[in-house]
């Protein structure tokens, strides 16, 4: 096995031991038993308040036992989701009462959330399926170059890579800077990187390594000049920050609705802009798979599915609407910047995220001097039970924390006092 391999099975592992909970005894029982007040909307133009955030936070199963930072990894998905799938699954096992899902209703909220016309998204279980599926069912001559960053996660580079390798093709990863400083800095790294040969740019909207938010909408313009493919890796974006897919521009976008927008686990999305729907070869094939004029939905023949997560997917960007998407994104980028500002007053603690708010989504990396990444989790965890990211990927080695709606303040200040007072025992 390569070192890289190696590291990838590592993180991969670090990853998945991150979702394994403390057995039973972290699901606070009375909490799933005692129904909590329905979300009330509050207009979009009415001031938010704590009271309000609480009452979002009462909508979740989160046990108060711990602090969960990890909504990057997956989200927690508050009780209305949970309810619609149950009760979907529920009524489709009396076999005689089962509901029906509107799949072309979701597709239009999904679609007016992302700014893309309904007929151009599919469903796929996750980024890593829908990354397949782009990168699967396009057409290479030998020697076209892919190109990505050294920031990039294996469930939207390893598609590349296979592909790369099965059809002679060149798989280039080129280094960003850490932190970064500006999207002018980011931009000029792209530049570089891009040879005559470069036929595919994979572009992560957002870093899971330190949430850095590149400028994708300027790199597909880039790209387009040339007559380069713009695939992105869009895991993070819907449910945290305001996205419009035609605005950005680029060909193909794969997404995890799982993380932010507080979905399912299990549903995916894949956009293929317009001009590629008749073009992008299908991977997974049915009835109706060359059916061109069903644009997207014909990516969505895939056999029988579990249809409880399409419902549970609705009830989620409902939930989404009823916030606002403007009050979410203001009010998990304000914590992100509490916990970046926090951190960055403790002398030992090195942020690897950008220290310019307007390119930093809520999830922020650092390092603190004298620990080990593993030691720091583990102290956190010990300490308070808080659930974060160990970035081990390429070696880096950060601890990653992100802010959702169901993070508090408080939260938020617990973990900076523990992260200073850790800080201070190795000074
Ligand atoms: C940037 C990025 N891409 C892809 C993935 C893979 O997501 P999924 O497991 O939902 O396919 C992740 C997961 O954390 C990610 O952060």
């Amino acid at each position: 096995m390569t070192t890289d391999r190696r590291a990838f099975v590592r993180s991969a592992a670090l990853a998945g031991a991150a979702l394994v909970f403390p057995g039973a005894e972290w699901l606070d029982g009375a909490s799933l038993d005692r129904p909590a007040a329905p979300l009330r909307p509050l207009p979009p133009a009415a001031q938010d308040d704590e009271a309000y955030w609480r009452m979002v936070r009462s909508q979740f199963l989160i046990s108060p036992k711990g602090i969960y930072f990890n909504t990057g990894t997956i989200g927690a998905s508050p009780r209305t989701v949970l309810d619609a799938v149950v009760r979907h699954m529920t009524a489709f096992e009396t076999v005689f009462d089962a509901e029906g899902v509107d799949l072309e209703a979701l597709r239009r909220s999904v679609g007016a959330l992302l700014g893309s016309p309904p007929q151009t998204l599919a469903f796929t279980r996750n980024t890593t399926e829908s990354m397949s599926w782009i990168a699967g069912g396009l057409d290479f001559r030998p020697g076209d170059e892919i190109v990505m960053t050294t920031h990039e996660h294996v469930g939207g580079m390893c598609a590349w890579q296979a592909v790369a390798r099965r059809r002679g093709l060149v798989f280039t990863q080129f280094p960003l800077p850490v932190p970064p400083a500006s999207a002018g800095q980011i931009l000029d790294a792209w530049r570089r990187a891009i040879t005559p040969r470069t036929r595919v740019l994979m572009i992560s909207h957002v870093l899971f390594t330190n949430g850095l938010i590149q400028p994708v909408k300027e790199l597909c313009a880039l790209a387009r000049e040339r007559g380069i493919i713009t695939a992105i890796d869009g895991a993070h974006p819907p449910g945290m920050l305001r996205t419009n897919l035609v605005d950005l521009g680029c060909d193909f976008y794969a997404s995890s609705p799982h993380k932010w927008l507080l979905a399912p686990k299990g549903t995916g999305l894949l956009y293929v802009s317009e001009p590629w729907l008749d073009r992008l070869w299908p991977t997974i094939v049915s009835g109706g798979w060359d059916s061109l004029q069903d644009k997207a939905v014909r990516f969505d023949r895939k056999g029988t599915v579990n249809d409880s997560l399409y419902a549970g997917f609705q009830a989620a960007v409902d939930f989404h609407a009823l916030i606002g998407p403007e009050r979410v994104e203001r009010r998990i980028r304000w914590l992100g910047d509490r916990l970046y500002d926090g951190l960055s007053r403790i002398a030992g603690v090195q942020l690897k995220s950008a220290s310019d708010a307007t390119i930093r989504a809520p999830l922020v990396s650092f390092t603190v001097d004298g620990w080990t990444a593993d030691d720091l989790i583990q102290a956190l965890w010990e300490r308070a039970m808080v659930r974060v990211r160990h970035v081990a990927e390429y070696d880096y080695h950060w601890v990653r924390l992100s802010t959702h709606v169901y993070n508090t303040p408080e939260e938020i200040d617990r973990v900076v006092h523990l992260v200073a007072e850790l800080a201070a025992r190795r000074s």
